[in-house]
């Protein structure tokens, strides 16, 4: 599994202790920077890793920024990408179970980083439950443009 990661400024810390757990699952990073303190637009580095799942260059995504909603906004613009801004164990779960969310993203200002970690996991490890979340997420391409509208 190839796992893209990003971050601007605020989360730089935060991306190194997330590229290390990660690495520690076996899962193979990409990482697209940035990777030290100086001011950045975080749609610069958030567009990169996006890009990567919407090609399926990547299986999936973290990105961090100081509240997370910044890159939430970038990630969710490309096609096939369901990014879902979690800043607690639950909604982690939540969305992988029903919205099989492909990015997660974290706010380095607004989550501690030891409920990083269990967020992280949670993610990592939960599954897609399908069934009736499969209609949701077809009306989501829909509205996308990946599949044709029903007339
Ligand atoms: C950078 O100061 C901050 O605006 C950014 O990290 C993020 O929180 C944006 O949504």
């Amino acid at each position: 599994m190839v796992v893209a990661i990003g971050c601007d400024h605020a989360g730089v810390e935060l991306k190194r202790q997330i590229s290390w757990l990660l690495k520690g699952e076996g899962i193979e990073v990409m990482d697209v920077g940035t990777n030290s303190a100086e001011s950045v637009d975080y749609p610069d580095y958030g567009a990169v890793a996006a890009e990567a799942v919407s090609n399926g260059q990547a299986d999936a995504a973290v990105l961090i920024c100081g509240t997370g909603i910044g890159m939430s906004i970038v990630a969710n613009k490309f096609k096939n990408v369901r990014a879902a801004l979690c800043r607690d164990v639950y909604t982690a779960k939540m969305s992988r179970e029903h919205n099989d969310a492909n990015v997660l993203v974290i706010g380095s200002r607004v989550t501690p980083g030891e409920l990083t970690e269990d967020i992280l996991k949670a993610w990592l490890h939960t599954k897609y439950e399908g069934g009736r979340h499969d209609e949701r997420l077809k009306k989501i391409s829909m509205i996308e443009g990946t599949i044709e509208l029903k007339t």
